[in-house]
């Protein structure tokens, strides 16, 4: 695993821009898998002045999310969709016909998860998919189980998870209790990785996850797998 140490949130988030805006530029047509939460959000506002300078362009680009909360309809100013509109296709020159989330609203959410691979699929796959943590290790939804599922699915959200995201929420008893998310496969088959982290409470499981073991009890350690993923950490997250 390729390991950069940034010193704080906005250099992370302007060596996170930074790739891909090289991807974008390599690929102009690439496939990006988008991830939501508070970590990537100043790598969004790079993109968004990148493309506001001229320096790339979204126009050719189609962009997959990793997950999306289930029941929850996209307008809702919690939702992912909400959310990626809010900090990145409402600024910049991507055509939205071509950005995807899972359907919160899906009425068969078994179904929703294998349509989504499957679309993933006809579009030749991830060409660079950006990944967030939560502080117990999961990435997209994710969660530490005793198995994890390859494919898109609907899942249950831990307690701690939860509690975490409770922030975004009126209250914790309005957070949905199920979500949509890739499958630890799903991510996996990405060509590229890169995992952003930003903070001390994310600490445990960066050291976790580089220790080298695999556990289902830390999904991101399935990371330890695959041969191309960049760590953008700061420096208060990781033990050197
Ligand atoms: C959510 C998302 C993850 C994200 C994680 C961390 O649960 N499903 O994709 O990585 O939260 O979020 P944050 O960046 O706000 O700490």
């Amino acid at each position: 695993m390729n390991v950069i140490v940034c010193k704080n949130y906005d250099e992370m988030s302007a060596c996170a821009a930074e790739i891909l805006a090289a991807q974008i530029k390599e690929k102009p047509n690439c496939v990006l898998g988008l991830a939501t939460g508070s970590t990537p959000e100043g790598m969004y506002a790079n993109l968004v002045a990148k493309n506001k300078s001229g320096e790339i362009s979204f126009a050719d680009v189609t962009s997959v999310n990793l997950d999306e909360y289930y029941p929850l309809e996209p307008t809702n100013e919690q939702s992912y969709r909400y959310f990626m509109n809010y900090h990145l296709f409402d600024h910049v020159n991507i055509d939205k016909a071509k950005t995807f989330v899972p359907n919160g609203l899906a009425a068969d959410p078994a179904k929703e998860g294998q349509d989504y691979d499957a679309m993933i699929d006809s579009l030749g796959g991830i060409d660079l998919q950006v990944l967030g943590i939560g502080r117990n290790g999961h990435i997209g939804f994710n969660e530490p189980d005793s198995y994890l599922i390859p494919g898109t699915h609907v899942t249950d959200l831990t307690p701690s998870t939860i509690a975490a995201n409770a922030r975004f929420f009126d209250s914790e008893e309005s957070v949905p209790k199920k979500a949509l998310t890739m499958g630890i496969g799903t991510i996996l088959s990405a060509r590229k990785i890169i995992l952003m982290v930003s903070g001390a409470d994310k600490k445990a499981a960066v050291m976790k996850l580089l220790e080298g073991n695999i556990t289902t009890e830390c999904p991101a350690t399935f990371l330890n797998v695959h041969k191309n993923v960049t760590l953008i950490v700061t420096e208060d997250a990781i033990d050197r």
